[in-house]
């Protein structure tokens, strides 16, 4: 008895799907994203079918052709993807069926999984979604690099505890966040070349009989190299975790700079203020200047956490092979790559236009013994006492000063306190001894905050963002290229060469 199924694989099946069966399966929503990376994994797959003798000639023309109308269609707007067709490698073949006939468009599919399809989809789609990242982290490097640059001689209070624990620049905080991004530079480079290897010709999970050359389509796809173990790649979704856990680090560090930049444009901080173009206002309060882009930045992190350990608890009960439960990879993935890369679009432009209060910083790194540590230093330097004894001496100077609610900038009160500690300092050797300024400037030990250091890393931290994105754009060129290789065969083979007289 024949199948009364209008689905692809319904052989076996005597009636059709429920419509809930139907609705609950489908993938359409999430993977309509993936329509120009399908084609472009077929296209190639039809080539090596044709170059390895597997369809003929005729074959691959037909089906080239409609692939080719699928893409322009689809860019159109005039090939809607059906629910019903399940999703995107389903109704890009059916798509070419109706077009050009079972006895081509039937023949696409041989040698091939959907699960071939499934993979060679995402590896495309991630490595660009890495690159696209990857330049969204160098925008956002650079515009901390013009504030390090402008600001390498500001001094502001550095934090611990969210206490003022020494004298920084400003150039030294933003270089902090470059230092930062380039590690994630480093793991989103490390997950583009670990998801930069080709899955398709892996089949169900066993390979194939027929003779295909999996070499081939490595090439034509850009792939660095060929997944050959057929078992494990399908399996395998750790080229997706790894995106993930640079996404979630990345995004981790995104939300701190979120939450400094909600409190230092406080009232009670007032360190800098948000341009207007890059802040909101309140529907009743008149007064309001909120950063809900900082907000937003910090509360969406909690869905790319979110996004990982949804993959990692996916894949931590599934047997070897393709397992449905693999098809919610993408969501998480897509709103990962999506909260990362809305983030990284609009920060660097709030940081560039971010207004420091520079005099407020001055202000704050005097009001509050933030250049203790210096005079203890100095205290071992030219008294030679050790360390421990001068922590004790200052620590007792600042105990004095707090209990009559003064500063180091009392200096009689401070010059006195030290005295009955037996330190005989001048007044104008403490106003240089405390002053914030020259504190940084002392600070010239290997990745401190002095201009003189601040100033090495900033060229350093340049040369390596010149680096990365030289790298970027020959990753780029190397995708191009492949996908043009492939537009070429096409071109030749759709003039009627055949696919032995093509020049690959
Ligand atoms: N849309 C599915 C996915 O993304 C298609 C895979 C179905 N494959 C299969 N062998 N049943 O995973």
């Amino acid at each position: 008895m024949m199948s009364t199924s209008t689905k692809l694989w319904g052989g076996r099946f005597r009636t059709e799907s429920s419509t809930e069966t139907e609705a609950f399966t489908q993938s359409i929503d999430v993977d309509s994203r993936l329509v120009a990376h399908d084609i472009w994994g077929s296209q190639v797959h039809a080539i090596m079918l044709a170059r390895q003798g597997i369809i003929f000639d005729d074959d691959l023309r037909q089906i080239l052709r409609w692939l080719g109308k699928a893409e322009s269609d689809f860019r159109d707007g005039k090939f809607a993807l059906k629910p019903e067709k399940e999703d995107v490698h389903m109704n890009v073949e059916s798509y070419l069926i109706e077009g050009a006939g079972s006895e081509y468009g039937g023949k696409l599919h041989t040698a091939r999984s959907r699960n071939d399809q499934v993979l060679v989809d995402a590896h495309l789609y991630i490595r660009e979604q890495l690159l696209d990242t990857q330049q969204g982290v160098s925008r956002l490097c650079r515009a901390f690099l013009s504030i390090a640059r402008e600001h390498i001689e500001t001094v502001m209070p550095g934090y611990t505890h969210t206490q003022h624990a020494q004298p920084i620049s400003l150039g030294f905080w933003a270089t902090a966040y470059v230092s930062m991004f380039l590690r994630d530079q480093k793991r989103l480079n490390a997950a583009s070349e670990l998801a930069n290897f080709n899955p398709l010709g892996a089949c169900a999970l066993a390979g194939t009989s027929f003779p295909i050359n999996r070499n081939l389509t490595t090439e034509l796809l850009g792939f660095d190299a060929t997944h050959e173990h057929a078992l494990d790649v399908i399996s395998s979704r750790d080229f997706i975790a790894e995106p993930l856990f640079a996404l979630t680090l990345l995004m981790s560090t995104l939300s701190r700079l979120g939450e400094e930049i909600v409190y230092w444009t406080t009232y009670e901080f007032n360190i800098a203020t948000l341009d207007d173009a890059y802040a909101t206002g309140s529907s009743i309060m008149p007064q309001k200047k909120n950063a809900d882009i900082a907000e937003l930045t910090r509360g969406r992190t909690g869905r790319v956490y979110a996004a990982l350990m949804d993959l990692l608890t996916n894949l931590k009960g599934l047997p070897m092979g393709y397992n449905r439960d693999l098809q919610e990879d993408k969501p998480p993935l897509w709103d990962a790559f999506d909260v990362v890369q809305s983030c990284l679009g609009i920060l660097p432009g709030l940081l560039e236009t971010l207004d420091f209060n520079t005099d407020r910083l001055e202000l704050l790194v005097e009001a509050n013994f933030a250049t203790a540590t210096e005079l203890a230093n100095f205290l071992v330097s030219e008294q030679g006492l050790p360390f421990r004894n001068c922590h004790e001496i200052v620590g007792g100077v600042v105990g004095g000063l707090a209990q009559k609610g003064k500063t180091f900038r009392d200096w009689e009160e401070t010059q006195q306190l030290l005295r009955s500690e037996g330190i005989d300092l001048s007044i104008p050797q403490l106003q240089r001894i405390l002053d914030p300024k020259l504190s940084l400037r002392n600070n010239q030990s290997l990745g401190g905050t002095s201009p003189a250091e601040v100033k090495r890393m900033v060229g350093e931290f340049e040369a390596k963002l010149d680096e990365i994105d030289s790298q970027i754009r020959s990753r780029q060129g190397q995708i191009n290229a492949a996908y043009q290789k492939t537009r070429r065969v096409i071109e030749q083979v759709l003039e009627g060469k055949t696919i032995t007289d093509v020049n690959f």
